[in-house]
């Protein structure tokens, strides 16, 4: 896979084939758009992306659409419920017909894993970029993850990052185990006992729920994903909160230092305290507000170099 995608940076399909020299381009460029992107710099006026998201998604399409209006893209916007996939149209014959329309990049989000790296073995003719794949990957969103932390922190190498929550169904994690792990990060994970990942931990080691909050640098929350849950959960929200989340008497074990990350959308009372959301120790707004810039840094190395200032 690595050799048809990241080598000829055609594609994003997730951190594990990006090389580190890769990955920190994309950072350093998207520290450049964070400082350059109101100064109407359009280096791809004019021409096409789409966006087909097959999944619900807030902060993953609208920050891409905001990367790719600041680039200066044209922005095709897919929904599949009024398009020709109703009438059985493959993703496959979709991409080729907007490709034939003019397009260069789709940015993708897919319920099923393998739809997007199938379309990448096909070649429809275009960029690819996973905005998230099932439960398996979502490299922009570990690019985002590093990006804030490498900006609170300026060094990654040796923070210790507990990834806390519902480990089993979480494509966030998988991406982010890979990223964090290439720039020297001890990883840690943490959650309830049947949302454990024995792959997972193969990786990273498990530590108990306190032990985890007490001792790390960044203390990353993940949602409860009850959509991908084939069990009903047995806890209700204010129990799953009390065993489970980062409450404020939690929170309060910190180290005074350490920070709270959460991918989003966050549950407010469930795996993370309502008033801990916009505390002073939360990223989790910076994380969204760094997106735009890390998917126009993104972006920027699929498509042509030909607009780089
Ligand atoms: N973090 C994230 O992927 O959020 P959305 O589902 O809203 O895009």
């Amino acid at each position: 896979m690595r050799d048809t995608c990241m080598v000829e940076r055609r594609h994003l399909l997730d951190t594990r084939y990006l090389t580190k020299e890769q990955i920190t381009e994309i950072l350093e460029r998207a520290a450049f758009w964070e400082k350059n992107h109101n100064r109407a710099l359009v280096p791809f006026a004019g021409r096409f992306v789409a966006n087909l998201f097959f999944e619900p998604s807030t902060r993953t399409r609208f920050s891409f659409e905001v990367a790719e209006k600041q680039l200066g893209l044209h922005i095709l916007n897919f929904s599949e419920a009024v398009s020709s996939a109703v009438k059985g149209e493959s993703l496959y014959d979709t991409v080729k017909t907007l490709v034939s329309l003019g397009v260069e990049a789709v940015v993708i989000r897919h319920r099923d894993p393998s739809v997007i790296y199938e379309l990448v073995e096909k070649d429809p003719g275009c960029s690819i970029v996973n905005a998230g794949a099932g439960i398996l990957s979502h490299p922009t969103q570990a690019l985002l993850d590093l990006y804030t932390i490498k900006q609170h922190f300026g060094e990654v190498a040796g923070l210790r990052i507990a990834l806390i929550g519902d480990l089993s169904h979480s494509r966030v994690v998988r991406s982010n185990l890979w990223s964090l792990n290439m720039f020297g990060a001890q990883v840690i994970v943490s959650g309830p006992e049947e949302m454990r990942d024995p792959e997972l931990e193969r990786i990273a080691p498990y530590v108990p729920l306190d032990e985890a909050i007490k001792t790390a640098d960044v203390v990353m929350l993940l949602r409860v994903q009850l959509e991908r849950h084939e069990q009903k959960m047995d806890l209700t929200a204010s129990e799953y909160h009390q065993m489970y989340g980062l409450t404020v008497e939690r929170a309060a074990m910190m180290k005074p230092e350490a920070i709270i990350m959460h991918p989003g959308p966050f549950n407010r009372g469930v795996e993370i305290a309502s008033e801990l959301v916009e505390s002073p120790q939360s990223k989790i707004f910076t994380q969204k507000a760094n997106g735009v810039f890390v998917r126009m840094a993104v972006l920027e190395s699929l498509l042509d170099q030909k607009g780089r200032m």
